[in-house]
């Protein structure tokens, strides 16, 4: 594969950190997307794990976390055959580019990144890891020169910042880096918490009754899903309804993959007991499928060590002619 050339097929390159339960929010904001493009797509998704250790991980918890990690994007769909998934560490080549590039940043681009503000906030003392995060964000990018980067909204600064920075080598050292664009146009449902409809779900998060762990079992679905926040009217107002019956009905709607007239059709003036019930089957219904698989793929540990070595050596070549490029262009290694 050759540098700086485009590729045939668009790549498109996503990445997660093996840190905490992957839940409902990110399964219908992220994963669904990513399984329904992957096949247009030559796709990569990474396994952030040396984006998870900008703060302190258990050594034996983030070994676990990164496998189950791996286990749960092939349960939802993603198709080893077709994409890669890739664990970030096993493929060397994103922390020597993340070094270059941080050596064509300015701090002042860094300090403005709201992400490493506001976790910079909850620590006592700042790693300079957390500060160089988003650089290593755009080496995961740029390593690949992946055109498309399907996020959320929380992560587009770092992908302007991936285009400065991209922008700023190719100014000093010549057109090296394809210019990633921004997220794709079609993104997936917004699912806020169980708790406070008015926050999005989020991994981080510690209240019980917040998210809908992927891999909880049908029992606590069913508890979580009962004492969600709603409003104090008592059935479904189309016109009316506060976030928390909102965010109800769009998680039973992007799991049914109902159209909106049959959502007004079957929920307009249901109760909201009645409601909750509804929305706790189907996201059950939906779960158990994908928790049977994830079992199958967890109970067979060489299938999973197969995919994610088929996925560092698919993606390695590319990976280092790109390091190769850059050193040059830079005038380093002989
Ligand atoms: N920072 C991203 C997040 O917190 C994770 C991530 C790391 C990522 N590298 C990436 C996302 C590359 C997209 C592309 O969600």
């Amino acid at each position: 594969m050759g540098f700086p050339l485009g590729h045939m097929i668009p790549r498109v390159l996503s990445g997660v950190q093996p840190s905490g339960n992957l839940h409902i929010g990110n399964y219908l904001g992220a994963l669904t997307n990513w399984v329904r493009i992957q096949h247009d797509y030559e796709s990569i998704f990474c396994i952030v794990d040396l984006h998870a250790v900008t703060v302190f991980q258990k050594p034996d918890e983030l070994r676990v976390s990164i496998r189950d990690l791996a286990a749960l994007f092939l349960a939802s769909g993603i198709d080893p055959k077709h994409s890669r998934i890739v664990v970030q560490s096993s493929v060397p080549a994103h922390a020597e580019l993340a070094w270059l590039l941080t050596c064509v940043t300015p701090m002042g681009w860094l300090e403005r990144m709201t992400q490493f503000k506001a976790k910079a906030a909850l620590q006592e003392s700042i790693g300079d890891g957390l500060f160089q995060y988003p650089v290593l964000m755009a080496a995961d990018i740029l390593l690949y020169q992946a055109a498309i980067v399907p996020v959320g909204e929380d992560q587009l600064q770092h992908l302007e910042l991936t285009r400065d920075i991209a922008q700023r080598f190719n100014a000093l050292y010549g057109e090296t880096f394809v210019m990633p664009a921004t997220k794709l146009p079609a993104v997936g449902a917004r699912i806020m918490g169980l708790d406070d409809p008015s926050a999005k779900m989020s991994k981080s998060a510690t209240g019980a009754g917040h998210m809908v762990a992927l891999l909880d079992p049908p029992e606590r679905i069913k508890k979580t899903i009962m004492r969600a926040t709603t409003d104090s009217g008592s059935g479904v107002d189309f016109e009316t309804m506060g976030p928390g019956v909102a965010n109800l009905l769009n998680i039973f709607q992007a799991f049914a993959d109902w159209s909106n007239d049959q959502m007004r059709a079957h929920f307009a003036g249901m109760r909201y007991g009645d409601l909750k019930k509804q929305v706790a089957e189907m996201v059950v219904s939906k779960l158990e499928p994908l928790q049977a698989r994830y079992r199958e793929i967890t109970s067979d540990s060489g299938y999973l060590d197969g995919v994610l070595r088929a996925g560092a050596e698919a993606v390695t070549p590319v990976a280092d002619s790109t390091v190769r490029l850059v050193k040059q262009r830079m005038g380093l290694g002989a």
